[in-house]
């Protein structure tokens, strides 16, 4: 057996993988699953994308290799769209990167900017591209866990001088996946200045831009002054248009910070297919058609499950952004514990917060990936799990008082 790498015989295992072949045994075996789990909802694309995707399959010139350069009309929609959007004038060949999705993006910048003996900032619990693009840079990871004290943002102050002088790279992503958090524009100012004086790359993934609620609208990196110095900001169609499966994102940047990431991509990947990118198009074209009303579904989900799973015994916030609920566990209960048995015990998927990392810990999260009935079902045999753990782990300290009494 070859020998693998000293970096890769460390690397951890990617969390949460077992899910899927989990949830496939529970399928067979007759189970009626209520998956819960990953942020990829069952609702249907734009027609217009489908359509242009249609389309474009019939055309030769459509197939062949898209390269770095991809498909024109894809940057052009989107340095319109991030115009109307966020006010922000963009050069469409020099300050956007198309991506195969932003996931890939998210982890390769750090390959252009990070190297042994720099840090990498990240938060935890988190998306893992983060993590996975900074150790995979030979880069030292920093962890800062997100918790309810600071509002799951990442205190800058709080890191010790020693750290952010070594750090090359920090990742934020507002609204937040998996908590649900937004960051007000103070605080996103505040963090730029920071960036700014330490000459560090700020990676905002705002993968959730278009999931704001109750007219909450998320703001783009460069809405704050300075940010175009500093940052690059990630874009998706995943969610903002159901689209997960598609693999369609972007990046914005000054054409300094996109060109090296450009250059990481053009010795790893030959483009996303121009077919999927014209796709692209239709849907950045078709916001106001199809998002708003996309968005009121979600909203209606949100407002069931925050709702049942606040009836069924669970402490829930109701998130003005993003398609998750983030629910405290009560002391004593471990996460990881609790989804295994609501999964395998009611046949619910849900992701422990540990799964995001260590700082999740306490922590579980639902998606609004399916209808308000099957959410309320899901809350309901979810509250019915969490009372039987409650009363093994009351049952099993009363064990304990009692047998302590004895003893003495
Ligand atoms: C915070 C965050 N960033 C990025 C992504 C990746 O999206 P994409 O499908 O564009 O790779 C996700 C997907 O779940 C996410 O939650």
């Amino acid at each position: 057996m070859p020998r693998l790498s000293a970096r890769f015989a460390n690397f951890p295992a990617y969390p949460l993988a077992h899910i899927p072949a989990r949830k496939k045994a529970l399928l067979a075996a007759g189970v009626d699953v209520i998956d819960l789990g990953a942020g990829d909802a069952d609702l249907a694309p734009p027609p217009a994308a489908v359509a242009a995707l249609q389309r474009a399959a019939t055309e030769p010139a459509m197939q062949r290799y898209g390269f770095g350069l991809g498909y024109v009309p894809y940057r052009e929609a989107i340095a319109a769209w991030m115009k109307t959007r966020f006010g922000m004038s963009v050069d469409p060949m020099s300050e956007i990167v198309p991506l195969l999705g932003s996931k890939e993006g998210l982890a390769h910048v750090a390959f252009a900017f990070l190297g042994p003996g720099d840090v990498g900032i990240i938060p935890d619990p988190a998306y893992q591209a983060y993590i996975g693009g900074t150790l995979l840079s030979d880069a030292t990871p920093y962890v800062y866990a997100l918790r309810p004290r600071t509002n799951f943002l990442i205190d800058l102050d709080e890191i010790p001088t020693d750290v952010l002088a070594r750090t090359r790279v920090l990742y934020l992503n507002y609204p937040n996946n998996p908590t649900a958090a937004i960051a007000p524009k103070d605080y996103l100012a505040r963090v730029v200045q920071t960036c700014h004086d330490r000459d560090i790359l700020l990676v905002y993934d705002n993968a959730y831009s278009e999931m704001g609620f109750d007219g909450y609208v998320p703001p783009s990196i460069f809405e704050i002054d300075g940010a175009r110095d500093v940052a690059i900001e990630f874009h998706s169609l995943s969610k903002t248009y159901n689209m997960t499966g598609w693999r369609c994102g972007w990046s914005v940047a000054k054409p300094e910070l996109s060109s090296a990431l450009a250059k990481v991509k053009a010795f790893t990947d030959t483009g996303q297919y121009m077919g999927i990118q014209a796709a692209g198009v239709a849907a950045i074209e078709s916001w106001s058609a199809f998002v708003p009303q996309n968005l009121a579904t979600f909203a209606a989900r949100r407002d069931a499950a925050v709702t049942a799973f606040r009836a069924h015994g669970f402490t829930a916030d109701t998130p003005q952004a993003t398609m998750y609920l983030w629910m405290p566990l009560p002391e004593g209960i471990a996460s990881r514990e609790f989804a295994d048995r609501v999964r395998e015990e009611a046949g619910v998927i849900v992701l422990p917060g540990s799964g995001f990392g260590e700082g999740g810990e306490g922590f579980f999260r639902i998606s609004f990936i399916q209808s308000p009935a099957r959410i309320e079902e899901a809350a309901r045999r979810a509250g019915a799990v969490l009372q039987v753990m409650q009363q093994e782990m009351h049952a099993t300290s009363g064990d304990i008082a009692v047998a302590g009494a004895a003893g003495t």
